[in-house]
């Protein structure tokens, strides 16, 4: 006995149809017209889209970061993703300082493996790029399944890495079958702003934003760009927030330059006057980069429409309002980076983008879910609905409305930057593998039940 999704509207990157859909096992087996019901389970999809499983390409689950550790765990995090209609997520496992990249695999491995309730796969944020970790890397990608490596052009004497190493490290990336991912901001112009706003007393969360101009992440796309470009190697520059950036990528892209940019829905649906808020709930909205001026979402929504930008991910990184945010209730640099994202990512990008007229549904499938399969070596086993791949489905309510709130959201959170925000289109019943983990609300999942995903390699020709 099967499942057959029937009734429905079957959206990919590509295509629109009226079709049914057969599952058998933990595959699709039939995508038609109609689908006999014969003894197999009926869901019926009437009125709904029926669109590929959602894959967040940027999630930060468990992770220690800003002298404290991110709210949500495997558990939490995942259940968050799978309301929100996302059904694999590529965590980012953090290397530290003289360990191995394998060891910050295998670390992630255990947060994971019986906490999950959705597929998953690793990047590495690399914390400490040196010539040992270097030559790790080809057997990183061919041992363990995990083919891309984020590497900060920011955070000056904790993270961040020199030219030099960038460039080694795309090379060897890139010969390897690998995709390197920067975090392009400044790092030293940014030290040096943050040092003067605090020796001059300012103290609050908007300093956060005013001592990252856009003009530092403009900068350090341009520049990780051109040691690409002049190394061979592809580039994915994570969480573009602004013009400067996000022209930079367009200009190497014209240039026929294997450059794939992401962004997410904070830069799109938030903006700089967050910070303005009274008191220190402007602390929810620090994270980096900052959001920025509103003129810089017209520009991300046309090269989100348009392709310039390939990919978009929630980069979520949950911290609690008190107790950890709080961190940096009397110094903006010690506030923890990042907020709680990957419930909503699907939701906002579908409302504000195809109910609002900026994408069609075909781009909204392709951002969400397909470009992010492919530039991650997980496509076709993911990222669409087709004969073969696996059956993780989203059937979406296009007409179904919920208000965004830290009281109601599943994420492990007292705090949520979207909080008040309505949007019309939400996933009513989600699979994995052909497996229902959510019905109108309920939750049917079980945590140990996600899979890792060993990622295929990468090339210059992803998508
Ligand atoms: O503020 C952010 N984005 N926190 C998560 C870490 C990162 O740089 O992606
Ligand atoms: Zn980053
Ligand atoms: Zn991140």
């Amino acid at each position: 006995m099967g499942t057959v999704i029937r009734g429905g509207t079957v959206i990919t990157a590509s295509d629109i149809q009226r079709a049914d859909v057969l599952i058998e096992g933990e595959v699709v087996v039939a995508v038609a017209k109609h689908v006999p019901a014969a003894d197999h389970k009926l869901i019926d999809a009437t009125g709904c889209y029926v669109i590929p499983g959602g894959i967040d390409p940027h999630t930060h689950l468990d992770m220690p970061f800003g002298g404290t550790v991110t709210a949500d765990d495997w558990r939490t995090g995942t259940t968050a993703a799978a309301y929100g209609g996302t059904t694999s997520i590529v965590d980012f496992a953090l290397h530290t300082k003289g360990d191995t990249l394998a060891s910050a695999i295998m670390e992630w491995h255990g947060k994971a493996d019986d906490k999950a309730v959705i597929d998953y796969s690793f990047h590495v944020m690399v914390g400490d790029m040196n010539e040992q970790v270097m030559n790790e890397i080809p057997h990183i990608v061919e041992d363990e399944g995990v083919a891309s490596f984020k590497v900060f052009m920011a955070y000056k004497n904790n993270l961040q890495v020199d030219d030099e190493t960038l460039f080694r490290t795309l090379r060897l990336a890139s010969d390897s079958g690998a995709l390197v991912q920067v975090h392009a901001e400044n790092g030293d112009v940014i030290d040096v702003l943050v040092k003067e706003a605090l020796a001059q007393g300012h103290v609050e969360p908007k300093y956060h934003a005013l001592t990252r101009p856009p003009e530092a992440e403009g900068e350090a796309t341009a520049r990780a760009i051109r040691l690409a470009e002049i190394a061979r190697a592809p580039l994915y520059v994570v969480h573009v927030t602004c013009a400067e950036a996000a022209e930079a990528i367009s200009d190497a892209r014209r240039r026929g330059l294997p450059v794939f940019g992401e962004t997410c829905p904070q830069y799109l649906v938030c903006d700089y006057t967050d910070y303005e808020r009274p008191g220190f709930e402007a602390a929810k909205y620090v994270m980096s980069p900052p959001l920025r001026d509103k003129s810089n979402q017209t520009v991300l929504w046309n090269k989100l429409r348009s392709g310039e930008l390939s990919a978009f991910g929630s980069d979520q990184c949950s911290f609690n309002l008190k107790g950890q945010k709080e961190l940096g209730l009397r110094d903006f640099s010690k506030i923890p980076n990042g907020s709680p994202t990957i419930e909503h990512r699907m939701m906002l990008l579908y409302h504000h983008g195809v109910n609002e007229g900026r994408i069609s549904l075909n781009r909204f499938v392709a951002l969400t879910s397909t470009n992010n399969a492919k530039l991650f070596g997980l496509f076709p086993r993911k990222g669409t609905v087709a004969v073969g791949s696996d059956a993780d489905i989203v059937i979406w309510d296009p007409n179904q409305e919920l208000t965004i709130s830290a009281e109601t959201h599943h994420m492990n959170v007292d705090n949520n930057i979207f909080e008040g925000m309505k949007v019309n289109g939400v996933p009513r019943t989600v699979l994995l593998r052909g497996e229902v983990i959510v019905d109108k609300g309920e939750f049917y999942g079980t945590p140990g039940s996600g899979k890792f995903l060993r990622a295929g390699k990468i090339g210059r020709n992803a998508l």
